[in-house]
Order: C-alpha cells, then sequence, then structure tokens
C-alpha cells in the first residue's frame, strides 16, 4: 500500500492541493483509506469543488447527487467553508437528494428535507428551484407518479454528475434494501429492520421510525456519473469489505457499485479495517515488515495453519505468502517461548 496522489486527478489540478489517500490494493473497485473521517470529507470536497469550478467557468450547471446522514456531513461542512471563505459559487448546482422516509412531513425534526436545509442549503448559494427531494409527504396514490417525474427531472437536467452515497450496514446505497435489483428506479420501498434500528435513536425509538421511503434505485444511482461511496467507522468495516471485495449479489446492494466505470469507495482508517489488504496486507503485497506486523502475521498463520506457533515449520510459512518470515521465525519463536516461560 503506498500513499498516492488521487488516481482521478484531472489535468491541470494542482496535485498538492488535494489531499492524499491511500489507495488500497487488490480490491473490485478503486477504494482509498483516509486517517481520519476529516480527511474523507476533505478529499471529496475537493472533488465536488473542482468540478464546480471548471462547470461554472464553462457558465455550465453542475448535477449533484446527494446524500444525507452521519457520513456526508464532513463533506458538507468542507463545501461551506469553501462558500464562505473562497467564494465557491453554487448558483448554477442543481441537486437530487437520494431519499426521504415515507410518510414524513417536510417540516418534521426527522425529514430529510429539512436535514438538508440545516447542514447543507441554508448555508450556501443553491437556488431553491433547482433543490429535489424525494416527498415525503404525498399520499400513497401521488407516490408511484412522483417517482417517474424524480426520474424524469433527472434527465432533464441532463443526468447527475457526481453522486454522493453512504452504506448502511444492510449493504444499502439510498435505501435500496438487499434484493433490490440492478435496474431498479425511483421508488417506494419498505425498510430493512437493520436499517430502522439504526434510525432508531434519531427517532426516540425504533417504533417510530417509518416503515417506508421513496429511494431512487440502484440504476438511478449507476447512470450517474461518477459515484463516490464514502463509509466512516467500525461499524461500517464488514460491509465495506464485502462490497469493494466479494462479487456482485443483491444481497449486498453496494457492490453493484463495482459495475460502474467510475466508482470509488472512500473510507476512513477505521471502515477500511477489514480489507485484506489492511488486516492481512502480507497476502496481497510486498510489504515492508516491522516487528508488530511479523508477530500479527504468525499469529494469524497460527491460525490457518490450525496449528500451536511452536508448531509451525518452514513449510507453513512458505505456504502462506510469508517466505519473508521464514528468516525470523527463528527468533519469533523464541520470543514467543520467552513469553510462554514469563506466563
Ligand atoms: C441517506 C442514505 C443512506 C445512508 C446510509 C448510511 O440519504 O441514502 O443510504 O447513506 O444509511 O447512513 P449514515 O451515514 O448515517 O451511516
Amino acid at each position: 500500500m503506498t500513499d498516492t496522489p488521487l488516481s482521478t486527478a484531472e489535468p491541470g489540478t494542482p496535485i498538492s492541493s488535494l489531499p492524499l489517500g491511500q489507495r488500497i490494493a487488490k480490491t473490485r473497485v478503486p477504494t482509498l483509506r483516509f486517517e481520519s473521517s476529516e480527511g474523507t470529507g476533505h478529499y471529496v470536497a475537493q472533488l465536488i469543488a473542482r468540478l464546480l469550478r471548471q462547470r461554472n467557468q464553462a457558465d455550465k450547471p453542475t448535477v449533484l447527487g446527494l446524500a444525507t446522514g452521519s457520513t456526508p456531513i464532513g463533506v458538507y461542512r468542507e463545501l461551506i467553508r469553501l462558500h464562505r471563505e473562497e467564494g465557491l459559487d453554487f448558483s448554477r448546482v442543481v441537486t437530487f437528494n437520494l431519499d426521504e422516509y415515507w410518510p414524513m412531513s417536510e417540516e418534521s425534526i426527522h425529514s430529510y428535507r429539512r436535514w438538508m436545509r440545516e447542514n447543507f442549503f441554508d448555508h450556501v448559494n443553491v437556488a431553491q428551484a433547482n433543490i429535489h427531494i424525494p416527498r415525503g409527504d404525498l399520499p400513497r396514490r401521488s407516490v408511484d407518479t412522483f417517482c417517474e417525474e424524480y426520474e424524469q427531472a433527472i434527465e432533464e437536467a441532463g443526468g447527475i454528475d457526481i453522486q454522493l452515497l453512504g452504506v448502511g450496514r444492510t449493504g444499502h446505497i439510498g435505501f435500496n434494501e438487499p434484493g433490490s435489483s440492478r435496474d431498479s428506479r425511483t421508488r417506494l420501498i419498505t425498510l430493512d429492520p437493520v436499517t430502522r434500528k439504526d434510525a432508531a435513536s434519531g427517532f426516540y425509538g425504533e417504533e417510530n421510525v417509518p416503515l417506508r421511503a421513496i429511494t431512487m434505485g440502484v440504476g438511478t444511482i449507476l447512470s450517474a456519473r461518477q459515484v463516490i461511496c464514502m463509509a466512516l467507522g467500525e461499524h461500517k468495516a464488514a460491509v465495506v469489505r464485502q462490497a469493494v471485495e466479494e462479487r456482485p449479489t443483491d444481497r449486498i446492494v453496494a457492490i453493484f457499485l463495482q459495475t460502474h466505470p467510475d466508482t470509488q469507495f472512500v473510507l476512513d482508517a477505521a471502515a477500511a479495517a477489514d480489507l485484506t489488504a489492511i488486516r492481512t496486507p502480507w497476502t496481497v503485497e510486498t510489504v515492508n515488515w516491522t516487528p508488530l506486523l511479523e508477530r500479527q502475521a504468525v499469529i494469524w498463520l497460527a491460525q490457518k495453519a490450525g496449528k500451536p506457533i511452536l508448531k509451525l515449520e518452514a513449510r507453513d510459512f512458505h505456504e502462506h505468502h510469508l517466505a519473508d518470515l521464514v528468516e525470523v521465525r527463528t527468533g519469533l519463536v523464541q520470543d514467543v517461548s520467552a513469553c510462554v516461560r514469563r506466563g
């Protein structure tokens, strides 16, 4: 794993102005890891700001697909700072939010519409008429037509340039829960119990979380020209590993992002912790061994080989990508023996 500048950096962008992330080896989709959640927010905000400046210069609109939730907060915070301190202009921006609970009144403290106002729209100069958010206040009989019109509005705006996503513990993107098809479009869906549990604290109890939501479909999301899926925190580590390392299945909807030509996952260190290249880097690339890594590798090898550490043989090291450690094996075995003796 190496510190690399942005893989997506475009000509003319001074590399030094963009936050650096570690490009993770051997994932099925480009994946960047940052030490902190702040790093992810700055990086994604810079990607958005860069496109916005280019489009503004050409007097063209920028169409953004936006997410709510705890994950993108740092992005919005940084975009607001760029607007206030560097004059980043949002006047030509058109936005489409991913989802909204249904039923949900606009003014409810739980509504995503209100969340977007408080966390972003009230602090930048996006024109009111350019903001699109699924309506949670419609009667059931009007929802399907609304969903079709939402799709049309995206198309009429010229399609989404950058789609920002978080990922749920069920693997949902938007509120496309397990089983959603790759071609699904904007529609009313039933929330997974895990998603409702995760939302429970905000609603003062799971029983208050709506059962349903309106969400852009997987197909709608995949129609965006660029997709940035963020994940923060150790509670996302397992689903992130599945999303970027496993083969496509509709069980984990975020895996469909692997089929998009311009997607990247942007992770903090905790969300990246389960990735193979982080947990067991010696299985995917040449590593710079440190005493800590050596010990981790030997413990892993003992588990893999199903043997106590003191019984590991040179052959075990060779068979499990740890030939490098054969030479240090004797020392390690002595260390372990000493530890065992000390109790
Ligand atoms: C929100 C959305 C959801 C969230 C996901 C992660 O608009 O579409 O998919 O991105 O549930 O939520 P947080 O960021 O709160 O962990």
